[in-house]
């Protein structure tokens, strides 16, 4: 028995092995609807074995999607799809699990294959019009960005309102493991950092409060006997940002509030995307020391994520106790089947048995047509 394969249990919730899918943007989308593209998209990461699957970063409202084609759940109207997703995935063995955000002054930016950056005329003639991004202070990304439109503290109270009917809506599409984006320099991140959070109200007396905000709004709706996931990066990639001594306090007050997981990232700086040239280390290491010492200190369930590839680091990883899950970003995409060929690379299942049902017979027999194969050529060439 690995570590990576045997069952994990958390709250009421069951997955059958230790393998998760890191939300990824697709920005398939339309108008903040999810698509038969995200159905594709993440049951086959169910089919491939995972144990816990997540849908992308979903806005809490319009104005916090990253770019036109990010999926929400601002409305009632978008649970449908979204609930049809968490059907298959659960159909498929894996447990459904969806990300909540905010990009709040990293809204409204180009989808991956036209740049990534700020919306601008060309795109607009595309059809894909900039609109007015929010955030703490009036502070934007970095050069060449736009100035965010500061939230007042109403307008703040009323996103945390936001975040709780997102989380209601999650539970009413079926998902069972709630993950609050709180990383990447977006607008938690953005409230929790001096960078991007000067302001003079009680969200910026204390930087933190919009994060418990947050926290306690999502456990209000979100049941007991579900879990709660938050995102954050480890290290902010500038001077003046959060120190990783800010983060260990957060995460126990976090923990106070429901929070049962964090998920180690260290993505997407609090400063500009990508990182004007200043980069966080991308390497499993870096991560797995900083949450082993965070899993230490907090007494937090961790899942760590960043460049897995090979099965066995990932099994080494969680026998050395430097985390309880790993994910997955990149490698799943590569190899959606990466969970079910793990669990043979390590010698789990010989039998194909947590392959779908109706693939296993036909792969038994693969198998053993391509072993006579190989011993004929073998054959052939020693003769
Ligand atoms: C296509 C793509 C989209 C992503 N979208 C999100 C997202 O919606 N939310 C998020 O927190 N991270 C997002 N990420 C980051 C991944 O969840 C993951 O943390 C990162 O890719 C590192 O893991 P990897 O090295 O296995 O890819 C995205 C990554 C990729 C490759």
């Amino acid at each position: 028995m690995t570590q990576l394969f045997s069952p994990y249990t958390l709250r009421g919730m069951r997955s059958r092995n230790r393998v998760v899918i890191s939300p990824m943007q697709q920005s398939a989308g339309v108008e903040g609807m999810a698509t038969d593209w995200h159905l594709a998209h993440l049951a086959r990461f169910a089919m491939g074995g995972a144990g816990i699957v997540f849908v992308e970063s979903t806005a809490v409202e319009a104005r916090g999607r990253n770019t036109h084609g990010d999926i929400g759940l601002w409305n009632d109207e978008q649970i449908a799809p979204l609930a049809r997703i968490a059907v298959a995935l659960r159909r498929d063995g894996a447990v459904p699990a969806i990300q909540l955000g905010h990009t709040g002054r990293k809204a409204g930016m180009q989808k991956w294959w036209n740049g990534h950056g700020p919306l601008n005329e060309t795109d607009a003639a595309r059809g894909e019009s900039p609109w007015t991004v929010v955030g703490p202070s009036a502070l934007p990304v970095g050069p060449g960005w736009p100035t965010p439109q500061v939230l007042d503290t109403t307008q703040v109270d009323d996103l945390v309102q936001a975040w709780a009917a997102a989380a209601r809506r999650s539970r009413e599409a079926g998902f069972e493991a709630l993950e609050v984006h709180g990383a990447h320099g977006y607008l938690i991140h953005q409230f929790l950092s001096p960078v991007a959070n000067q302001r003079s109200d009680r969200f910026g007396q204390h930087r933190w409060r919009f994060a418990l905000d947050v926290a306690e709004a999502v456990r209000s709706e979100w049941p007991d006997d579900k879990p709660l996931f938050w995102r954050m990066s480890l290290a902010d990639v500038v001077d003046g940002g959060m120190e990783f001594d800010d983060m260990v306090g957060l995460l126990l007050a976090l923990k106070e509030r429901g929070v049962d997981v964090v998920d180690c990232s260290s993505g997407g700086g609090i400063s500009s995307y990508p990182t004007q040239g200043r980069s966080v280390s991308n390497n499993l290491l870096f991560r797995a020391e900083m949450a082993a010492q965070l899993r230490a200190a907090t007494g937090l369930q961790v899942m760590g994520v960043g460049l897995v590839i090979d099965p066995q680091t990932a099994e080494d990883y969680l026998q050395a106790g430097q985390a309880d899950l790993v994910a997955l970003g990149r490698e799943a995409l590569y190899n959606p089947n990466w969970p079910v060929h793990a669990e043979l690379a390590l010698g789990v299942n010989h039998d194909y048995a947590t392959w779908p049902l109706q693939y296993r017979m036909y792969l038994v027999r693969r198998a053993a047509a391509a072993d006579a194969l190989r011993k004929s050529n073998m054959t052939r060439s020693t003769a």
